[in-house]
């Protein structure tokens, strides 16, 4: 399936993987409607697509409002006659350790509601309209640290985690009908989200423009993931070896949140 004359919902299109995504498809030919909160980036957005020649279309909204997001389900039904693609891309992350987080339910309520439930709630919106066509597919942008356990991100992985076995039931249940659909394991990307952890300016990073590939070629060749070798390997090891990988890694992202800290200080 090219991206040609086909229609992409992305969430999380006002900033960072998601915004680059929606250039990048709207230049392979895609008309692409563009999700998120804050209205000015998002029109800012879809100006640059359209001057570009592109076709795209703004649709401010926060995701984790249970009536704006059925609204805005029943407006995209409406203004396309047909929906080729799901880009469950809206996040936000949250990096505290475990023992912070007591008395602080609410860091993995608010995770898993724009994370997984929000993503749930659109995919279900649009499922109906995929069927009625024979395809749809779904794509959910989540972490490479769902496949190598990283300490302090307990809320954000979990919500990612719940993300990719939604996708996998999906395709289980209903591949045979058409619906597919991507897992993409990001690596630490550039962007408002990753650097919104001071230590994490010292760190290197893919740019968002080439994570923004990685959406692309989830939306145009429908792999059942994009993933990075890293991730490959600590899958494997995670499957034979858990209680080793976890053991070596544990001082490792130590040492390596040290050393971020001391290159941090030096700047
Ligand atoms: N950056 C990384 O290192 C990294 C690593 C692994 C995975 N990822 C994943 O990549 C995806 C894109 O993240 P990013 O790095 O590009 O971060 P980003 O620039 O912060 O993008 C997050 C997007 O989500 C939208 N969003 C958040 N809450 C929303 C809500 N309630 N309703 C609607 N939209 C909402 C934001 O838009 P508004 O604020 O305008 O609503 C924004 O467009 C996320 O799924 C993230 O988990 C990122």
């Amino acid at each position: 399936m090219s991206l040609d004359g086909r229609t992409v919902v992305v969430t999380g299109a006002s900033s960072g993987i998601g915004a680059h995504a929606a250039r990048q498809m709207a230049k392979h030919g895609a008309t692409v409607c563009l999700l998120a909160r804050r209205a000015d980036e998002l029109v800012q957005v879809r100006d640059s697509i359209t001057s570009a020649g592109g076709t795209a279309h703004a649709y401010p909204v926060d995701l984790v409002d249970a009536d704006a997001a059925d609204a805005v389900i029943k407006q995209l039904l409406a203004d396309h006659s047909r929906i080729d693609v799901l880009v469950n891309n809206a996040a936000r992350s949250i990096r505290r350790p475990i023992t912070e987080s007591i008395g602080r339910v609410h860091d993995y309520e608010r995770t898993i509601d724009i994370n997984y439930i929000a993503a749930v709630r659109l995919t279900l919106g649009l499922l109906p309209r995929f069927l009625e066509q024979g395809h749809g597919h779904v794509v959910v942008s989540t972490s490479m640290s769902t496949q190598i356990p990283i300490p302090l991100f307990s809320a954000y992985l979990a919500s990612k985690s719940a993300l990719e076995s939604f996708a996998r039931s999906l395709s289980a249940e209903l591949g045979g009908e058409g619906i597919t659909t991507t897992i993409v394991h990001f690596p630490m990307v550039r962007t408002e989200m990753s650097t919104a952890t001071e230590i994490y300016q010292a760190m290197p990073m893919m740019s968002a423009r080439k994570a923004a590939g990685w959406l692309v070629k989830a939306a145009d060749s429908r792999p059942t993931r994009v993933t990075s070798l890293t991730g490959r390997v600590g899958e494997l090891g995670m499957a034979t070896v858990p209680g080793v990988i976890t053991a070596v890694t544990r001082p490792l992202f130590r040492r390596m949140d040290a050393t971020l800290a001391r290159r941090t200080r030096r700047k």
